[in-house]
């Protein structure tokens, strides 16, 4: 039995017209590793979450969290699974304290053991001293901190964490994704969320990639970078973003793919990066910009993407 096992998820909203968030959507989580769902602005990730956590039904299909069924068993789900939402949800007038406090009572968590129980999780999540202030008074990290430490509280097996790094400064950011790696090193069973191909890469074990509501692959990363074959990735960082360049080096043969300019830099998936460069260089000079830098790498997420797409993971 794996940890998590999810078949054939379907999901529509307000049918028959509304979007299919999730579309027949498969795959597994194994114990005691990182799974990353990896895919831009709605592809379906928070509705995939959603219905993990027992808090959408889903049309069809079926998803056991630790061998119980989120459609049939949620209380015995929920009690395994800790979840921080994609949006921040915690009182502004009330302390961090009293915000964990709150949460725990909701999870049924009552007296000393709670209040024990409160003191490790405000030291895991690094606010002890600000314990007493007020939320509303704390910066975005802060409070995604109560937000992960609210998640922590009864100590589950599983934690989900949607987007956790959106909107908060770097610093915060490394201290949120140091803090996960510690739990799963800890046992915890981590499924995340992310549009940032790094924080995918970094973190997980495995990868499923969603766009629109489908997952389109699964892996780890050396297996999903393998679906793009014996390529090489290119990538360019021109004077002045040539929209035109893009449309031109499309057309090349021996490129499979290229990314839409973004501040001037583009990629290129390429069969044979050798005899391709020249004219890369001739190209950007009939086009009047200047190649400011090239560099030839291995294929990353964001190639695979663009591979099975044709659309960058950042759009
Ligand atoms: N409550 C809802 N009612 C109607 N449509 C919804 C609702 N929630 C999500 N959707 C739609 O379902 C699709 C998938 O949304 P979802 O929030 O799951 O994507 P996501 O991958 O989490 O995106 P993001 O990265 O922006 O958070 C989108 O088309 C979205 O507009
Ligand atoms: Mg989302």
């Amino acid at each position: 039995m794996e940890a998590i096992e999810v078949e054939g998820l379907q999901k529509q909203f307000d049918p028959p017209k509304g979007p299919v968030a999730v579309n027949d959507v498969s795959f597994e989580i194994h114990e005691g590793e990182v799974f990353s769902l990896l895919g831009p602005n709605g592809a379906g990730k928070t509705t995939t979450i959603s219905i993990l956590s027992c808090l959408l039904k889903p049309d069809r299909g079926e998803a056991r969290v630790g061998g119980f069924s989120v459609t049939r068993q949620p209380e015995k789900v929920k009690g395994l699974i800790g979840v921080v939402p994609q949006d921040i949800a915690l009182y502004e007038d009330m302390s961090g304290r009293e915000n964990l406090l709150f949460w725990g009572r909701m999870y049924g968590m009552r007296g000393a053991s709670l209040d024990k129980r409160v003191d490790e999780v405000l030291e895991l999540i690094g606010l002890l001293d600000r314990q007493k202030d007020r939320v509303g008074k704390y910066s975005g990290g802060m409070k995604r901190r109560v937000n992960i430490g609210a998640a922590l509280l009864h100590n589950p097996r599983f934690l989900y964490l949607d987007e956790p790094t959106v909107g908060i400064d770097p610093q915060s950011r490394r201290s949120i994704l140091d803090k996960v790696k510690d739990l799963n090193a800890a046992g915890v069973t981590v499924l995340y969320t992310t549009h940032y191909m790094e924080e995918a890469q970094e973190l997980s074990d495995r990868i499923g990639i969603m766009d629109q509501g489908n997952m389109i692959a699964v892996g780890t990363q050396g297996e999903l970078v393998r679906l793009v074959g014996e390529r090489t990735r290119i990538d360019v960082a021109l004077d002045r973003d040539a929209d035109i360049l893009a449309g031109q080096w499309r057309r090349l043969s021996g490129v499979t793919s290229v990314s839409e300019p973004d501040d001037g830099h583009m990629s290129l998936l390429t069969d044979d990066a050798n005899t391709l460069m020249p004219t890369l260089f001739e190209n950007a000079r009939t086009a009047g910009a200047r190649i400011t830098e090239i560099s030839l790498a291995e294929p990353n997420l964001e190639m695979v993407f663009l591979h099975l797409t044709g659309r960058a993971l950042r759009d």
